[in-house]
């Protein structure tokens, strides 16, 4: 594992009790930074925290990232506890079913993109003004391949994950001229609990379209994070970063 100076950094990771969001923690804890776990399961988030450590270094807020004051309350928590907020990795996300576009459910499309979409933008909404008052931040926010591409039978995830990638280039721009790094990463499948809400089917044509012809590691995914959210990337900013295995083509 190579060595990423994240000491005196503190970082807010959402969707932060399983899967990407906690290989991602353990990996900014390891390189020295303080977390907060913002997650809306509570009993995982207790589990999460006792396997990354002690309380000082790491806090958890079970809210709800669509949720406007919850989102807010959890800023000025983190702020509270560790007196700064230098990195947000926005994370939470869920699948959604696998419906055809005109078969979706309205509501449950509705729903997608709020936690997906709105609620990375909840996040930045909230923490990017105390970044610019300290003049540094580092953000990476979760969107992927289907963001690029578009899968069938996931519009919602799709349009929600396009929205992500339109979001971080807006913001990078936006912040560009203070020491604030704002970057999207575009993974591919990678087998964490997401696939309980997929259809079999659509997981083996998730598995077809990767060129290296397995799924994504978490530690691969929180091996790019912690470079994107340390303070060596200083210049790179409304970047997309490809974790697809060979499939995207742009
Ligand atoms: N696993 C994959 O194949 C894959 C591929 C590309 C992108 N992603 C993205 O990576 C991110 C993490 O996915 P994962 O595979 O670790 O999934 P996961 O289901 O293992 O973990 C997601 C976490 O987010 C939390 N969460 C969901 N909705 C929330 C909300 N409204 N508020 C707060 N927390 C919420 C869940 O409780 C869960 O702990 C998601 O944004 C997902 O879309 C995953």
């Amino acid at each position: 594992m190579n060595q990423i100076d994240l000491s005196h950094r503190h970082a807010v990771v959402t969707g932060g009790a399983q899967g990407i969001g906690l290989s991602i923690a353990a990996r900014l804890v390891a390189s020295g930074a303080s977390v907060s776990l913002w997650d809306r399961d509570e009993e995982l988030l207790s589990i999460a925290a006792k396997h990354l450590g002690n309380g000082k270094v790491v806090s958890v807020e079970a809210i709800d990232v669509s949720d406007p004051a919850g989102v807010a309350a959890a800023t000025a928590a983190a702020i509270e506890k560790h007196g700064k907020i230098d990195i947000l990795v926005a994370n939470a996300g869920i699948a959604g079913p696998n419906h055809t576009t005109w078969e979706y459910p309205i509501a449950t499309w509705k729903q997608v993109i709020d936690i997906n979409l709105v609620g990375v933008f909840l996040c930045c909404h909230a923490i990017v003004p105390h970044m610019l008052c300290q003049g540094y931040g580092r953000i990476v926010n979760v969107a992927s391949i289907a963001g690029k591409e578009g899968n069938a039978n996931a519009s919602a995830y799709s349009a929600s994950k396009a929205g992500v990638i339109a979001l971080t280039k807006s913001l990078g721009k936006e912040t560009a001229k203070q020491n604030i790094a704002v970057n999207c990463i575009t993974p591919a499948a990678a087998r964490t609990r997401i696939f309980d809400q997929m259809s079999q089917e659509h997981i083996d044509f998730m598995l077809s379209r990767i060129p290296r012809g397995r799924f994504l590691e978490v530690d691969e995914v929180s091996a790019m994070v912690a470079w994107l959210v340390s303070e060596e990337n200083s210049f790179t900013t409304g970047a997309v970063f490809d974790l697809s295995g060979g499939r995207a083509t742009y």
